[in-house]
């Protein structure tokens, strides 16, 4: 079985964040969304990989990724450029791809348990296509599968305005060669994008079997602000402690925290985790760091609190105050403007960026 992982799609939902880079390559715990991705496929068992790379500065990706000897496997790049569909996307990995079962997994998706599992049934199995699908509050947004009571698929339909269910389409796919003739086959849809869910259900009204697996654990899209919070939150309660860094004696820390290379905590802070700080960061004195915090490499936070909270890297954070539920992009600064004068908030923002004061 060859693996495809997407790391292509304009990013849009979540600037600034992807002025300088694509998404997938946002740290989730400190972490590039799309490392998880290609570990799941290496644990899968699977180690010819091909990465489909858009037009959003797709040199950062093969920077990280290299031939992907790090990671233990074989990386080729397949180019898609402008952003047209997933269907798009896949239809450019057909030479890579050749007559080999694949999977292609969307290199801004986050599973918990891997695709292990799923990887066996398929090649176990007779299906041209396998899904995986998992309960949403809000199907709308996402490919949504009807399914009779056997559990066999009866509709697909992407971001329906009326969902036939909460079974929202995982950003997982499982197919055969055979899908590559029903991708030539598609017509842009109205976002002007070839919808791999149009290409499924039209693989499966053709007569073919198309399986779907409903998912056990969390599933996370993570293409707005809010799920790259979250997504956050559900790696971190799976933390494990790690100090490798310099804590002053009288840091007080609590839960599970893990501390990188050369980094410095200095008196009186107090690190409540799940927290994870990265390599070469310096906070403290007197500094509050709360549960669901990421902190980057090279980052300096002085003084004040910050709780739940992705800091990327490379950034100053000394203003005396409490910051939540925020996302910090690599190289910002916050500061304080106490006693300057005229008062007020000073902000230098790029486009796209949103402060609530
Ligand atoms: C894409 C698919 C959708 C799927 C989702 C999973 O949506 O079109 O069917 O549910 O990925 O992440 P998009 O991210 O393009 O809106």
């Amino acid at each position: 079985m060859k693996g495809l992982i997407l790391a292509g799609g304009a990013g849009t939902g979540l600037r600034p964040l992807t002025h300088t880079g694509p998404k997938q390559l946002i740290p989730i715990a400190n972490k590039p969304n799309i490392l998880y991705c290609l570990e799941d496929v290496r644990d899968a068992g699977i180690t010819e990989i091909g990465v489909i790379l858009g037009e959003n500065m797709p040199e950062k990706v093969e920077e990280l990724l290299g031939d992907g000897s790090s990671y233990g496997v074989k990386i080729t790049y397949i180019v898609q450029g402008a952003p047209r569909g997933i269907a798009h996307a896949v239809g450019c990995a057909r030479e890579f791809v050749g007559n080999d079962p694949f999977v292609v997994y969307l290199g801004d998706n986050l599973l918990r348990g891997g695709i292990r599992e799923m990887a066996e049934e398929f090649l176990e199995g007779d299906a041209e296509a396998q899904v995986a699908l998992c309960k949403v509050p809000n199907p709308q947004r996402f490919g949504v599968a009807e399914l009779d009571e056997d559990g066999n698929i009866v509709s697909l339909v992407e971001k329906p305005k009326e969902p036939k269910s909460d079974l929202a389409l995982v950003g997982i796919y499982f197919f055969q060669e055979s899908v590559f003739p029903i991708i030539d086959e598609l017509k842009p849809s109205w976002r002007n994008e070839l919808e791999i869910t149009e290409a499924i259900d039209n693989l499966r009204t053709a007569g073919n079997l198309v399986k779907a697996h409903v998912v056990s654990g969390w599933w996370k899209d993570t293409g707005r602000p809010e799920d790259i919070l979250e997504a956050n939150q559900l790696i971190l309660q799976d933390l494990e402690t790690s100090i490798e860094g310099d804590v002053a004696e009288d840091v007080e820390t609590r839960g599970n925290v893990s501390i990188g290379k050369g980094s410095k905590i200095l008196p009186g802070s107090v690190i409540k985790g799940p927290v994870v700080v990265g390599e070469n960061c310096e906070i403290g004195p007197k500094t509050y760091v709360g549960p669901y915090t990421s902190i980057g490499d090279n980052t300096r936070l002085v003084g004040g609190e910050i709780e739940d909270t992705i800091v990327v890297g490379d950034c100053v954070i000394d203003c005396g105050r409490r910051i939540v539920h925020s996302l910090i992009g690599r190289h910002s600064s916050i500061l304080s403007s106490e006693g300057g004068k005229p008062a007020g908030h000073r902000l230098i923002l790029g486009e796209n960026s949103s402060v609530m004061i």
